[in-house]
């Protein structure tokens, strides 16, 4: 696995900081290609839990780790998450790796992603008011605050001056906000530039000459699929691209230095914040699920909502990302059930049925999911093999997707997962 790619195949939480804490110890780099602090990945290991948001998961097996120029960053949150490590015995020095090109999460664009929702309503989107729409709108516009320009009080101070003289008419006129200092901002820019001065660095660069020098690298994306500006289900998404051509363009390699495209789904599905999901379960039969899997927000503590496993949106996410193979992840979860559905096609507003996830807004928002249930297992997954019932899922998974899952997640410590296949 030269250079792989680990990207959510759903709508986000799947455990891909798990399966790329476990790929890690085989890995010589591990490099964060998109969003920011809105990602939270779990990784338990012994009695130690981790809570990561910014830095790649591969910094808790001590591996090199790069922050790509397709991020977002809150450097309040890089840096305490960094000391926080740091106070827990974790190596960092000489290990982390920031694009100069990565863009910066102001205060303000935090304030705006809040306000935004506020003023939407029922409309909103229940982002994780992190701040990362308007930072990454401010990107596109070309008025953004990148990480190189806080190396550089002169150019700071003219960008910053700039971007606050605007901000501040939209924060007062539209949102009815306090405007914001712009000498103090710079003071509190300069303090953190200071901090992050070692760690910026030709991220494009090291990832080539890992390459070149047969390293073994892993990209690893925030967020999934499902929440792609371009491909996911717009306008309820995030604002970067977390499919698997993302990690070229965040680390400026070619799309064809890529080798793997390992996915990461669970075994159901859940969605935070708004927007459809045609196998989500009942609101009143969404709480048993929920509590057997611990699915609530590690960034804002909110419930997560729950559902069968859909393959029409899988087998989207496997063309999307050109995937290689899978990991199926929280099989445990599902073992106390007797049966357990899986969604296998849609049917249409119009009564059509299709296994293509559908390319208009209206077909999905209104499509109906058609289940296949198949048989429980009703046994925990605490050995070394799967009981026949659960291989089956996993084979009939496969079959439908007809692609290889090669890991199988069957409790949350870094040691429960099971080569498959
Ligand atoms: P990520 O954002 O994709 O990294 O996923 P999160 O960490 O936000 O959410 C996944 C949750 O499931 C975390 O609490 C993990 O510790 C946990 N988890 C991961 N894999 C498994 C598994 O196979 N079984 C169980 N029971 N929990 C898992
Ligand atoms: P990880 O990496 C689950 C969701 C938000 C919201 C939408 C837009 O842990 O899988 P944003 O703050 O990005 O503008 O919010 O995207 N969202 C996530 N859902 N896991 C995540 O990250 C998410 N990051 C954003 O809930 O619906
Ligand atoms: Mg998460």
């Amino acid at each position: 696995m030269p250079a792989t790619v680990i990207v959510g195949a759903q709508w986000g939480d799947e455990g891909k900081g798990k399966i790329v804490d476990l790929l890690a110890s085989e890995s010589d780099l591990v490099c964060r290609y998109q969003g920011g602090p809105n990602a939270g990945h779990t990784i338990v290991v012994g009695d130690e839990v981790y809570k990561i948001r910014s830095i790649p998961s591969g910094i808790i097996q001590g591996k090199p780790s790069a922050i790509g120029g397709g991020c977002v960053i809150d450097l309040d949150v890089l840096i305490a998450e960094l000391d926080g490590l740091q106070a827990r015995g974790l190596a960092i020095d000489g290990l982390v790796y920031v694009s100069g090109n990565a863009h910066v999460i102001m205060p303000w664009h935090v304030s705006i992603d809040a306000a935004r929702e506020r003023k939407l309503g029922k409309l909103q989107i229940g982002t994780t008011r992190r701040g990362i729409g308007p930072a990454y709108a401010d990107k596109a516009t070309r008025i953004g605050i990148r990480v190189q320009d806080l190396l550089d009080p002169k150019i700071l101070r003219e960008k910053l001056e700039l971007a606050v003289a605007e901000k501040n008419v939209w924060l007062e006129r539209v949102y009815e906000l306090e405007p914001f200092d712009a000498e103090e901002v710079l003071a509190t820019c300069l303090a953190h530039a200071e901090r992050i001065r070692p760690w910026v660095a030709d991220t494009s660069l090291l990832v080539h000459r890992a390459l070149l020098a047969g390293e073994r690298v892993l990209f690893e994306g925030g967020q999934a699929t499902l929440l792609d500006l371009d491909h996911g289900t717009y306008p309820f998404v995030t604002s970067s691209n977390p499919i698997a051509a993302g990690a070229a363009v965040s680390f400026g390699i070619g799309p064809n230095r890529i080798d793997e495209v390992l996915g990461v789904a669970k075994a159901y599905v859940t969605r935070v914040g708004e927007g459809p999901f045609p196998s989500e379960l009942p609101a009143a039969e969404q709480a048993h699920l929920r509590e057997l899997g611990g699915e609530f927000g590690t960034v804002t503590g909110r419930e997560r909502r729950c559902g069968w496993l859909d393959l029409v949106a899988l087998r989207y996410a496997v063309r999307l990302n050109g995937m290689t193979s899978l990991a199926l992840t929280k099989l445990d979860v599902l073992s106390t059930f007797a049966e357990i559905p899986v969604c296998v096609r849609y049917v249409l507003p119009d009564g059509s049925e299709t296994e293509e996830f559908p390319a208009h807004q209206s077909d999905f928002h209104h499509c109906r999911p058609v289940f296949e249930t198949l048989p429980g297992w009703e046994t925990a997954l605490d050995g070394p093999e799967l009981p026949a019932a659960a291989r089956d899922y996993v084979r009939f998974v496969e079959e439908a997707l007809d692609l290889p899952i090669t890991l199988v997640g069957t409790g949350q410590s870094r040691t429960s997962v099971l080569a498959f296949g």
